[in-house]
């Protein structure tokens, strides 16, 4: 992974930059190598240093942001990386505890950080070192009711020095070797001590206590154009889901929404919804077109004109629904 440095660079007494892994660890949550590693690239060409980063625009980052989801994170982001500034004169802490305090960083990526970044022997534990713990010792018990359990077999593991590179070894190994449903045990490393491999048992763990099923939200969203190309868009409120985010002008999400358009105007309803999961719900966004007068006067949201407005910078929930009304809007 390019944040990671190389052996030989290792070997040269070249350290991690804890920006680049704090970035690449923040990230990483819930979201995959592949769709990472060019927004880490290109976070780290604009922002080369946490400094930087903590002197950018708040809307920038989000924009920059926009795709990879959980949107919460990009706002505790920006508030670490100030805070790192305003307390840590830029530098990062380098113990687990003094990570602890930092706004947004939790147990997980403390213990990350530390270990990667500072070569301290902190045990990080993600869903990829939970199945290869669950299967080295054959533990049925579910999770998550079985977290404290995996957590301590890992503990029990990581070595004193390098912990850093033994968790991402572990990480590496469940995410390649022992993945979730043919783990390829005959060339896994830890063939002759894992418990579950004698016992036939690798696929089926971990168990998981099965969930709740997901509910279905319901929304409507407001596409409007105005007679010179401009768009209708709103900066989300900061609390609550995709906060701090460009999107549509639209009702509540929930099971019977309310119609509230930004205005009076000529709405045609789209055939078709936008469709979005996120982590607790489905989302089913009904979408509302129309064409504005150059006079036209909203009471929430503000015009974008064409030339500035980039899709990419909308959370993804809301890109799908431009990808929808834009054939109806496009311009002739
Ligand atoms: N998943 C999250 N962080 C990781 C890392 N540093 N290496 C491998 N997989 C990861």
């Amino acid at each position: 992974m390019p944040w990671r440095v190389g052996p030989a660079l290792r070997k040269a007494g070249v350290p991690p930059d804890p920006y680049a892994v704090w970035l690449s660890e923040v990230m990483l949550q819930q979201t995959t190598v592949a769709a990472v590693r060019d927004y880490h690239a290109r976070f780290l060409s604009i922002w080369p240093t946490v400094a930087d980063l903590a002197a950018a625009e708040d809307a920038e980052v989000m924009a920059a942001w926009a795709g990879l989801g959980y949107y919460a994170r990009a706002r505790n982001l920006l508030r670490c990386a100030r805070a790192v500034v305003a307390d840590h004169g830029g530098v990062f802490p380098d113990t687990y505890d003094a990570l602890l305090q930092l706004p947004g960083i939790g147990p997980y990526t403390a213990a990350a950080v530390a270990a990667i970044a500072f070569d301290r022997p902190e045990t990080v534990v993600d869903g990829n070192v939970e199945r290869v713990m669950a299967r080295l010792h054959d533990e049925h018990r579910p999770l998550p009711a079985a977290k404290p359990i995996l957590t301590a077999f890992a503990k029990e593991l990581t070595p004193d020095k390098r912990a850093g590179d033994y968790a991402q070894a572990v990480m590496d190994l469940g995410a390649t070797i022992c993945t979730p449903r043919s783990p390829a045990c005959g060339i896994c490393p830890w063939r002759d001590p894992c418990k579950a491999r004698v016992a036939g048992t690798a696929p089926e763990l971990p168990k998981k206590t099965p969930k709740k099923a997901t509910p279905t939200r319901f929304g409507i969203v407001y596409v409007a154009r105005r007679a010179d190309g401009a768009w209708l868009l709103e900066t989300r409120p900061e609390s609550g889901l995709l906060g701090g985010m460009l999107g549509w002008p639209g009702s509540d999400w929930s099971d019977d929404p309310k119609p509230d358009p930004p205005l009076d105007a000529d709405w045609t309803l789209l055939d078709e919804e936008a469709r979005h999961t996120f982590t607790h719900f489905h989302l089913r966004l009904k979408i509302m077109c129309a064409r504005l007068p150059l006079a036209a006067k909203p009471a929430r949201g503000r015009f974008i004109p064409a030339a500035e407005f980039s899709p990419a910078a909308l959370p993804t929930a809301m890109r799908k629904v431009f990808d929808l009304a834009h054939a109806t809007l496009r311009e002739n």
